[in-house]
């Protein structure tokens, strides 16, 4: 069974996210510059250069991350079944993850406060952030500066895919899914989402020398 509808309407849907997140970037500077995450993070100031970067690199690594989720998971649905592409998804976002950290230095990770897979739980400025989030509905990405790295957040909200898998069961999440879903994860909380509800964050990581590795490769090519 294919799915074109779907795939375009959420292209649709990440286009206009990520329209607004540019539009929102000044935004966010500020946003992070008052920062109500002292208590977890001990902050280092950015420069403004520098904080426009690290949004603009963690909404581009966020935005491939979700874009090669999504298209591998319609192709899983298609061509292997509801019960392959569970397991699949499990599979394919542990082995993106790898890739990123081992390449770049980047680790990615997407958690939340209703978990499918525990191995996925927020550390404790991770939930602070969820909490946020939840409270605030904001679509704004969220960056945090440590003595060691550079931290950056933003939303995943449930577009109409979702539903197939974190839907009300019987009614959004088909039976055979649902089989699948019980067996993997007897603990999943993340089912009965609503359209537009938030799931979570992304979680990215990048060291703090990233910058300038970006500039060295970058020279390098020219
Ligand atoms: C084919 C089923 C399926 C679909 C469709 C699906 N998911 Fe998931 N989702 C899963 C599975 C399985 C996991 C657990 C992955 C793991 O083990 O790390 C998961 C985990 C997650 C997590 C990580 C946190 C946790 O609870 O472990 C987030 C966030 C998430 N999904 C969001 C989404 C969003 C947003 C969409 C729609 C764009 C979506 N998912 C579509 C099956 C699906």
């Amino acid at each position: 069974m294919k799915r074109p509808f779907f795939i375009t309407l959420y292209m649709m849907i990440l286009i206009l996210t990520l329209e607004r997140c540019k539009n929102e970037q000044k935004d966010t500077h500020n946003t992070s510059a008052s920062s109500p995450f002292t208590d977890v993070a001990s902050e280092i100031k950015l420069s403004k250069n520098d904080s426009l970067f690290f949004v603009q690199e963690g909404t581009l690594t966020a935005k491939q991350l979700y874009a090669g989720i999504l298209a591998r998971l319609n192709k899983a649905l298609d061509e292997q079944g509801p019960y392959e592409s569970v397991k699949y998804c499990n599979h394919y976002a542990l082995h993106i993850t790898d890739s990123l950290a081992k390449t770049f230095g980047i680790k990615a990770k997407r958690t939340s406060l209703k978990l499918r897979n525990p191995k996925n739980a927020p550390d404790s400025l991770e939930k602070t952030i969820l909490e946020m989030y939840q409270q605030t509905m904001s679509k704004n990405p969220i960056i945090i500066s440590t003595k060691d790295s550079v931290k950056f957040f933003t939303p995943i909200y449930i577009a109409p895919i979702c539903l197939h898998c974190h839907g009300i069961p019987n009614k959004d999440i088909p039976d055979v899914t649902l089989i699948a879903l019980n067996q993997l994860y007897p603990n999943d909380q993340a089912k009965n989402y609503e359209l537009y509800d938030i799931r979570g964050i992304w979680s990215i990581t990048f060291p703090k020398n990233y910058q300038s590795k970006f500039h060295t490769i970058h020279n390098l090519k020219n």
